[in-house]
């Protein structure tokens, strides 16, 4: 155990002395957890092989999957790859700073642990100041998974971030909730035509309007497990997001859904569960016959969706439910990044209606 230090900061204008003392700890190799737009990452000096092993330990993250590396300018990514595309140049002038993540090939002055043994890498730059400061402070690229114990929901506020690693990181700099609420989009860059990986923050139409030609990985899609053999993608084969509670999705159509969710609630209440419902506004006046009713906002209202997803998961454990009704979503826009993570949260359990 160490003793983990809370540095609260403004969003817009982060105080200079906490955010050098946050540089501070990853200089010497230390673990900072900091917020992004998407969610809090927990950040430590990329190129410090040491640094990045403790990071593994601190998750409990297994060490086949690697880290998102974080830079705060453009010209930061020419060390840590082998070549810049046209493509990829044109991606980092459109999408940067802000939830896009580039996969590139890897060059060597990048320490083979940050990037779990692969020939590539990912890298992102952030929208958040907070972020973007610390990074610079550092003066060095951050590797930044999302601040959570490998497999539970991703943080999107401080006090998440506390409640998983409180005593097993150096510090958290706590500019309150995240706005986006799910992590950058994954872009695999090595292939063509390019390939999302993780569906996020940066939709897939938007970068179809861009690329022209885009693929979205099985995987993606998270409508069931992919065997490991074709995964690209190392994370994807982990359980992930997951609440303690068990989680349980039903799609379709919203009348179907609706019905199929009361008659599941119903089957759990009777095996003697306390039982959940994780819903949207439109829909939570139909389910009094849950435990606990939670909605993610309006259904025409995806941004609001995204950014309460995981705070959600999370809370029904604080509420002691033993097992979550997840409404399915449109897959428009973010509404694909929250399907991809509901899918996941329940292992792949998914109920058509
Ligand atoms: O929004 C985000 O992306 C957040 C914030 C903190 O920036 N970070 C984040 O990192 O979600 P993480 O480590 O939880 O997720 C990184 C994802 C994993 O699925 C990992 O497998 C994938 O990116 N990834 C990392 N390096 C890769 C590579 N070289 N090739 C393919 N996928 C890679
Ligand atoms: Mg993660």
């Amino acid at each position: 155990m160490r003793k983990t230090v809370v540095l609260r900061v403004d969003s817009e204008k982060p105080d200079v002395e906490k955010i050098s003392k946050a540089a501070c700890f990853i200089r010497r190799g230390g673990l900072v957890a900091f917020p992004t737009e998407t969610v809090y990452g927990l950040g430590a000096d990329a190129l410090n092989a040491g640094a990045v092993v403790a990071l593994f330990e601190a998750k409990k993250r297994p060490l086949d999957n690697p880290p998102i590396v974080h830079v705060s300018d453009v010209k930061d990514v020419f060390r840590l790859v082998r070549e810049v595309s046209s493509e990829a140049e044109a991606l980092m002038e459109k999408f940067w700073p802000g939830p896009l993540t580039l996969i590139f090939r890897r060059s060597k002055a990048v320490p083979s642990v940050t990037v779990a043994g692969l020939d590539t890498i990912a890298v992102r730059m952030p929208r958040h100041k907070v972020a973007l400061a610390l990074i610079r402070a550092s003066g060095c690229p951050v590797a930044a998974p999302s601040a959570n114990l490998a497999g539970k929901p991703s943080p999107t506020s401080a006090g998440h971030v506390l409640d998983d690693l409180d005593g097993r990181i150096d510090a958290v700099l706590d500019a309150g909730p995240t706005i986006v609420g799910v992590e950058s989009t994954v872009l695999d860059l090595t292939i063509c035509p390019p390939l999302v990986l993780r569906p996020g923050g940066t939709s897939f139409e938007v970068l179809r309007e861009v690329l022209g030609v885009v693929e979205l990985s099985r995987v993606a899609l998270a409508e069931e497990a992919v065997s490991v053999g074709e995964v690209r993608s190392p994370g994807v084969k982990y359980k992930h997001y997951a609440p303690d509670a068990g989680v349980v999705v039903v799609e379709g159509e919203l009348g179907a859904v609706v019905e199929r969710v009361k008659e599941l609630v119903e089957v759990y209440r009777r095996e003697g569960s306390r039982v959940g419902v994780l819903c949207t506004d439109e829909t939570r006046a139909y389910y009094k016959e849950a435990n606990v009713v939670l909605s993610l906002g309006s259904r025409s209202d995806l941004a609001t969706v995204a950014r309460n997803v995981f705070g959600l998961l999370r809370q029904f454990d604080r509420e002691g439910v033993d097992i979550v009704v997840a409404e399915g979503l449109p897959t428009e826009g973010l509404g694909l990044a929250v399907v991809n993570r509901l899918r996941k949260a329940a292992g792949y359990k998914i109920v058509k209606a």
